[in-house]
């Protein structure tokens, strides 16, 4: 019924396009956000809209990783079960981005029906605290040798529509400006069905755009087609037989999740606000600049438009040492590279006593900060050098953004 509402009013939108677009944008992000907490089912099922689902999947809707409120998974490596938790990928590859021949891209801990899941990710700790993973009750074999697993945590979605906006040129231009000060971070160039584009989503920036991270996570995550992934049976490869032949949702010639559907949980994704602006704090802001924090962490990139945003990141790649290598590739991001994680909305993480870093490994500002290597090195050296008042200063600004 609500697909009905929408296509009545995507039509009404185009005779009277001016009059009727506020109201279908708001339908369209009412029914995104449907299709995001959406439990999706194994087909075939009566309810022909909500089932393909699988037949290996990591979760049975967006919302069971990314909270409705939009915040990051709760989710700290160290204190909570990476096996119980719905908030975690494992990525799974070789350090030049090969995925596993047998497993795929992603581990799909859950399958249905005669469709094995194929393993919970465990983890054990080195006396630095750099975790090791492995994959436990493997449900198809051992990993290949060259295969290792990343952990991510979910991010939050807030404001992504704003770092979708800011333009290539503008990203490009502070990798130039970056190079001078002895930090190379570099665009993550991505081949897609489109051509070439700049990945910005993604702790890898892997995906341009908000629509084909949606599709990503739609064939990788739930194991469902959009009309961008076709692939009916999701991350599942040539080696896992019964997977491949397992019912799917689609009809011929049809995704699993119609293209209107699709298209409203994008807008949706579009929709998310943007975090607040921190309390001010001008102390904190010349010491996140002089200590070199803002090299990568920048405070504003332009939107193009005479706008700024204000997420604290570059959208590029940068070499962070061995520490945070954990040995998996991602198109062409080397398994040390990560785009800087973008610093606003951090209060909330704090808060809601969700991990930082990529694997969530981080229980503090100053506990990322001893994570930070390659690149990031003599910004951390001269974090560690700051008199014990001006770190309490700077870590007190960070945990307000
Ligand atoms: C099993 C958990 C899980 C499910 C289910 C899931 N996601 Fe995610 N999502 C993640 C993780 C983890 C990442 C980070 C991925 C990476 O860097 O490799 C992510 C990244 C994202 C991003 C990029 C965020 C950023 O800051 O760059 C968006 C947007 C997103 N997901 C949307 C969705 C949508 C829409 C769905 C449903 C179709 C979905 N996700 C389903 C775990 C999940
Ligand atoms: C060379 C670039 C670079 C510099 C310089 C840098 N960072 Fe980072 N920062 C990153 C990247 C890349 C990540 C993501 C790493 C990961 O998740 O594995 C990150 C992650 C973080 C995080 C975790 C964010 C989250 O969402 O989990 C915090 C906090 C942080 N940095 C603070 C700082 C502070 C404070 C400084 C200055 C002392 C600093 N960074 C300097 C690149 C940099």
């Amino acid at each position: 019924m609500g697909r009905r509402i929408a296509c009545a009013l995507v039509v009404a939108g185009l005779v009277i396009p001016g009059a009727a677009f506020a109201a279908r944008d708001g339908l369209d992000v009412a029914i995104g956000r449907a299709i995001f907490a959406r439990l999706w089912v194994p087909a075939p099922a009566s309810t022909r809209h909500a089932d393909g689902l699988g037949p290996l999947f990591a979760a049975r809707s967006c919302a069971s990783c990314h909270s409705a409120e939009a915040g990051r998974t709760r989710f700290r490596l160290g204190r909570d079960d990476p096996g119980q938790d719905p908030g975690l990928v494992v990525r799974l590859g070789s350090a030049v981005g090969a995925p596993d021949p047998v497993y795929g891209a992603e581990l799909q801990p859950e399958g249905l029906g005669k469709v094995p899941g194929e393993g919970r990710a465990a983890v054990t700790f080195a006396a630095s605290g750099k975790p090791f993973w492995r994959l436990e009750a493997p449900g198809y074999g051992p990993l290949a040798p060259d295969t290792a697993m990343s952990a991510r945590v979910a991010p939050s979605l807030a404001g992504l529509s704003l770092l979708q906006r800011v333009p290539e040129a503008a990203i490009l231009a502070r990798a130039a400006t970056e190079a001078r000060d002895g930090v190379s971070g570099r665009p993550h160039w991505i081949e897609g069905p489109e051509g070439r584009a700049l990945g910005r989503f993604g702790w890898k920036a892997s995906e341009p755009t908000l629509a084909a991270q949606a599709a990503a996570a739609f064939t990788l995550d739930l194991g469902l087609s959009t009309e961008r992934r076709p692939e009916g049976a999701g991350d599942c490869t040539s080696s896992q037989a019964a997977c491949r032949e397992a019912p799917h949702g689609a009809r011929p010639g049809e995704p699993e999740v119609a293209p209107d559907l699709f298209a409203s949980l994008v807008a949706f994704l579009e929709h998310r606000p943007t975090p607040p602006p921190p309390a001010p704090s001008p102390r904190g802001v010349t010491l996140f600049a002089s200590t070199g924090c803002a090299a990568c962490h920048a405070p504003s990139l332009p939107l193009g438009d005479g706008a700024e945003v204000a997420a604290f990141t570059d959208l590029l790649l940068h070499d962070m040492g061995p520490g945070l290598d954990d040995g998996v590739g991602e198109q062409t991001a080397a398994s040390a590279e990560w785009r800087t994680a973008p610093l606003w909305g951090l209060s909330r993480t704090l808060a809601q006593g969700s991990g930082l870093l990529h694997d969530g490994r981080a229980a503090t500002v100053a506990d990322a900060v001893r994570w930070h290597e390659g690149e990031a090195a003599p910004a951390r050296a001269r974090f560690e050098a700051l008199t014990p008042a001006e770190r309490k200063t700077l870590v007190d600004y960070v945990s307000g953004l």
